[in-house]
């Protein structure tokens, strides 16, 4: 266990869309809440607590999560890089800052070890894990609305979230996976330089990679098998992740 990474997980959104009145950190998949898997793939690879953000019905989830977790509450639900903020004061003395969400419960502790050993080794920035899918039929669907890759050759370009994205760039079959590592110390300089200039009007956390490119920053990524990076948004990506064979 490498004792300057923390772990975090963002769990605070109410889950629109998947139309069930439990807070979406909750749903079950395989028989463990989503978050509880992600968490003991975190304990297999690091032997950490991880820090959950939660928001709606915070209480509750304490109560049901219990106290293999540590928590924040992000009161307003303003973005995944507000979410992030709040996990701030938790992490004092801390280097690097690894970010999960909580509606991907497939990722694996092999994975989570790789890209933190490819963040050190390189000293980047950010590391992030990336996956590619054919098309998006079949159990690739629940990747339609994930952010798109914009790479130039080899080298990232920027990332785009779907509902930001133009036509063009919703055909690109490379999108975000959801797993990062920071380095502390520009993590929480450059949240803040984040705004809210988009579809949805929210601080977006995948904001950082132009704004580290800009910088002239290391950015690395590491492409992850499918299996390992799907989320469930809706009902019906929650029937795709019961069904598929991890
Ligand atoms: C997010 C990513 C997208 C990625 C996808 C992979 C952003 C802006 N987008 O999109 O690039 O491809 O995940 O699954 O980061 N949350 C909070 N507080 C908030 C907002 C969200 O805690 O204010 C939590 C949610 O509870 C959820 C996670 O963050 O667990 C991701 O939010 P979600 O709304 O599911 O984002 P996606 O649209 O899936
Ligand atoms: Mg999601």
């Amino acid at each position: 266990m490498d004792k300057k990474i923390k772990i975090i997980i963002l769990a605070a959104g109410l889950g629109k869309r998947m139309q069930n009145e439990n807070p979406k950190v909750l749903l079950k998949v395989k028989e463990k809440r989503m978050i509880e898997h992600l968490r003991d793939s975190i304990i297999e690879a690091q032997n950490t607590k991880p820090i959950a953000v939660i928001g709606h019905q915070a209480e509750r989830v304490k109560a049901e999560l219990g106290d293999s977790f540590s928590y924040v509450v992000q009161e307003q639900q303003l973005g995944t890089a507000h979410a992030v903020m709040m996990a701030q004061a938790e992490c004092k003395d801390i280097e690097n800052v690894m970010v999960l969400y909580g509606d991907q419960p497939f990722i694996k502790s092999s994975t989570i070890k790789n890209i933190i050993k490819k963040h050190l080794d390189n000293d980047a920035t950010i590391t992030f894990a990336t996956t590619s899918v054919p098309d998006f039929k079949g159990f690739h669907k629940v990747f339609m609305t994930f952010a798109r890759i914009l790479r130039d050759g080899e080298k990232i370009k920027s990332i785009r979230e779907f509902k930001d994205a133009t036509e063009k760039e919703k055909e690109i079959r490379e999108v975000n996976a959801g797993c990062y590592v920071f380095k502390a110390s520009w993590l929480w300089k450059n949240l803040k330089n984040i705004d809210k200039k988009n579809a949805q009007g929210e601080y977006y956390l995948t904001d950082l990679v132009p704004i580290a490119l800009g910088d002239g920053e290391k950015i690395e990524t590491v492409n992850i098998e499918p299996r390992e990076a799907m989320g469930a948004n809706s009902k019906e990506d929650l029937e795709i992740l019961e069904g598929i064979e991890v």
